[in-house]
């Protein structure tokens, strides 16, 4: 249903492209890009798919980049891990019998500048590996939106959703996702779809839109008239109309507008 609108509010939009010299039938309202996509993988020998270039965690953290428009950044332990899995077996029973916070080569840089962070990890031994541990106690995640991610053969998010709240007690972790390691190396499109189910349910560009933003009766009028194709000498390219993201104005934003005009009266309030 959705769909057909905003087709019919594209066409409208068309027209208006043609009335409002300039007016660009996309919306081009300037979002700033608060999502950091941070993973830890690990390539070589693996279960279950052999010797790979590129880990399962890595290939996942990326669709999600693709699909958000987030910033990757991958966790590089300063201690290479084995390339053989027997050998890495090995490493990480060690690394949890010493509860050990292997140390990490990179940092992010700008940490402050990101409000939605999806972690991603593989489990290993039921748990994440203990350089999960490190890079969470390494950063300040307070106020900031976790999104856990991993992949794994069999025992899906172990529980380590629990341990990131705990360990990151003031954060919104929610409740995150999780993707069969084999998917995500050998079938992308599968895990796409897994990522894109769970940006759709969880509504996520609400996540991201979270500046504040006023709309007056005036923008109502000139969103309204905008839709109308009524002509106007008003440039109204910058505008945030684009409420639901999604990359067109329509009767939704409208309707949105609407709601957050009545909630606020007007006043500063969240975009949706
Ligand atoms: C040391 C180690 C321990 C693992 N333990 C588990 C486990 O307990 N449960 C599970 O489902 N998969 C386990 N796996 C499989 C990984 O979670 C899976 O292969 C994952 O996709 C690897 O991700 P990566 O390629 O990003 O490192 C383990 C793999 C390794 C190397």
């Amino acid at each position: 249903m959705k769909k057909i609108f905003s087709l019919i509010c594209a066409g409208m939009m068309s027209v208006c492209s043609m009335t409002f010299s300039g007016q660009a039938v996309i919306a081009e309202t300037e979002e700033k890009n608060n999502v950091l996509v941070a993973c830890f993988s690990r390539n070589g020998e693996n279960y279950n798919v052999g010797v790979i270039e590129k880990g399962n965690t890595e290939l996942l953290a990326e669709i999600i980049s693709e699909e958000t428009g987030g910033e990757l950044f991958n966790i590089v332990p300063v201690v290479p891990y084995p390339e053989s899995y027997d050998e890495m077996l090995t490493v990480a029973t060690q690394e949890r019998t010493d509860n050990a916070r292997p140390a990490i080569q990179n940092t992010i840089e700008n940490f402050d500048d990101y409000d939605v962070i999806f972690v991603g990890y593989p489990i290993w031994w039921g748990d994440m590996p203990m350089i999960m541990y490190n890079f969470l106690e390494s950063y300040d995640f307070s106020g900031k939106t976790i999104i856990p991610f991993n992949t794994h053969e069999g025992s899906g998010q172990a529980g380590t959703v629990v341990e990131i709240r705990e360990l990151c007690p003031d954060s919104n972790v929610l409740d995150g996702f999780s993707v069969r390691g084999s998917v995500a190396q050998n079938d992308g499109e599968s895990a796409r779809t897994i990522v894109q189910n769970w940006l759709d349910s969880n509504n996520f560009s609400s996540l991201i839109q979270s500046e504040s933003v006023t709309y007056t009766v005036q923008d109502i009028h000139d969103l309204q008239d905008f839709l109308l194709a009524k002509p106007t000498e008003k440039d109204l390219k910058n505008k945030p109309y684009d409420l639901d993201n999604d990359g067109v104005w329509s009767v939704f934003d409208l309707c949105l507008m609407k709601r957050v005009f009545s909630s606020s009266a007007g006043s500063r309030c969240d975009k949706f």
